[in-house]
């Protein structure tokens, strides 16, 4: 073996751990990783072939001191008291100046109390969510650090290095302090929600309505992906339409209950936009959705209680239409939203986020990457004050061109009974987003009314309140 240490570390060799530390030796850095369980040791030094690039332990005396000063581990573990756990077993054999890296989706404000406490022991501590699954662990994800910038610079050439590449830029860029890493992903994680919320809505509409089968589906999902919507969940979602049922007859797809589960993310991300105070109603109804979903002996009873209208058929071509130019006008609200929460978490805490730079390190790599990436940068490299990105001049372009169909399929949902409620949130929001005017002066007069909360007038400035009784 040679002399030279290994120049990152991993903790948890998972399917995530496993396929991330043999990127980074692929890309040419040592690497040592490091699992109680010595069966994933084990099949790591396999799998890695080389033990001097690529090797694993279950000691951590031996992982420590086989690694380069300063360290820089990166920990690939489950979200929450994991993570304590390990940085506690981590800290009596660190060094000043080493560097942990949670690449796990932790919930934010554990990644605030973590760097806290760990900058007083004088060990740097980075939130960096990675995003892209197993296979984008092992060929490239889209990696979102935080933390101090100074530590950033140890990390950098080994992110740059194993992270996506779109047209050769790497998917990976320091964002900001604290846990400006670990918040981007968890938007990121509320944007995913919205997106395949609206695709199953898709997917929904064109079978009731257009009586698609699932070929006719692959066919106008896979179109779907060489056009604007060209994205890795339209893709994927074309695949599995034609993925066949091995222990039946027909597709897999028809064959899963109709229960989407949920690790927290989507849910952290609405709950944290109410805080904040900023409207992203097509991701709150996707983490609905799947509460809703989870309901299935309830739906079943209440079905059979109130029937279920039969959708008056439309014509296929029409139909598909008017659904790629609906999912696409919303997914550019979805991305509008997740990002305008950006734009207001920068402020609030302090993260000062280039919402540019967020939307370039998405442009390959990660579960919302998506060709209107591309654009989504434009936008905001072009306009850093860019709030929402319905604000834009040529997202506005593109909106005009496909509300119309927004409003059809909505309303034809309405009619015949197939919920939309992903698209019509994203109808919505655009519609009140966009009224100068909004009936709210009445929502004010009733809370004068009734417990004298004063309002505002728009013909004076003052506060007033009115003695409303007669
Ligand atoms: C990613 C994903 C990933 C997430 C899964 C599951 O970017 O690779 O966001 O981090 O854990 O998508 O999330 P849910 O179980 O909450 O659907």
């Amino acid at each position: 073996m040679s002399e030279k240490k290994y120049d990152f570390g991993l903790v948890g060799l998972g399917v995530m751990g496993r396929n991330f530390i043999l990127n980074v030796s692929d890309n040419g850095f040592k690497a040592y990783g490091y699992d109680l369980d010595k069966e994933k040791v084990k099949a790591l030094q396999k799998e890695g072939g080389d033990l001097d690039s690529v090797n694993a332990t279950s000691d951590l005396k031996t992982f420590v001191s086989s690694l380069e000063l300063p360290r820089k581990i990166m920990l690939l573990v489950p979200a929450g008291k994991i993570v304590d756990n390990v940085i506690e077993s981590l800290l009596p054999v660190l060094d000043k100046g080493d560097l942990i890296i949670d690449g796990g989706n932790s919930l934010f404000t554990d990644t605030d109390r973590r760097e806290a406490y760990l900058k007083d022991k004088g060990i740097h501590f980075f939130g960096a969510g990675v995003s892209g699954g197993a296979k984008g662990a092992r060929k490239g994800p889209s990696i979102m650090p935080g933390g101090s910038r100074e530590a950033y610079k140890e990390v950098k050439p080994i992110f740059e290095a194993v992270s996506a590449k779109y047209k050769g830029e790497p998917c990976v860029a320091y964002l900001g302090p604290k846990s400006a890493g670990n918040y981007v992903k968890m938007i990121h994680n509320g944007i995913e929600y919205g997106l395949m919320q609206l695709t199953s809505e898709i997917y929904d509409v064109l079978k009731k309505a257009g009586d698609l089968n699932n070929s006719e589906l692959h066919t106008a999902f896979h179109s779907w992906n060489k056009g604007r919507l060209q994205s890795f969940l339209v893709e994927i979602t074309a695949e599995i339409l034609t993925k066949d049922d091995d222990q039946g007859s027909g597709q897999l797809v028809d064959k899963i209950l109709d229960k989407a589960k949920q690790k927290g993310t989507g849910k952290w991300t609405s709950q944290n936009a109410m805080d904040l105070g900023i409207p992203i109603p097509s991701i709150d109804i996707a983490v609905s959705m799947r509460e809703l979903s989870a309901l299935k002996a309830d739906r079943l009873i209440a079905e059979k209680l109130y029937g279920k209208l039969k959708p008056t058929t439309l014509s296929k071509e029409k139909l598909v239409t008017m659904a790629e130019e609906a999912l696409y006008f919303s997914f550019i609200v979805t991305y509008a939203q997740g990002l305008h929460q950006l734009s207001e978490a920068s402020e609030e805490y302090g993260y000062d986020l280039d919402l540019g730079t967020i939307a370039k390190i998405w442009r390959a790599g990660c579960i919302i990457r998506a060709g209107l990436l591309a654009d989504i940068t434009k936008a905001f490299q072009g306009n850093k004050q860019l709030s929402n990105l319905l604000l834009d001049p040529s997202f506005s372009k593109e909106i005009k061109e496909t509300l119309d169909a927004a409003r059809q399929l909505v309303s034809y949902g309405a009619l015949n009974g197939i919920p939309l409620p992903g698209l019509s949130n994203s109808l919505t929001y655009f519609d009140a987003y966009t009224s100068g005017r909004l009936p709210l002066n009445l929502i004010q007069a009733q809370r004068d009314y009734f417990g004298s909360h004063t309002y505002e007038r728009t013909d004076k400035d003052g506060i007033f309140h009115t003695e409303w009784e007669a």
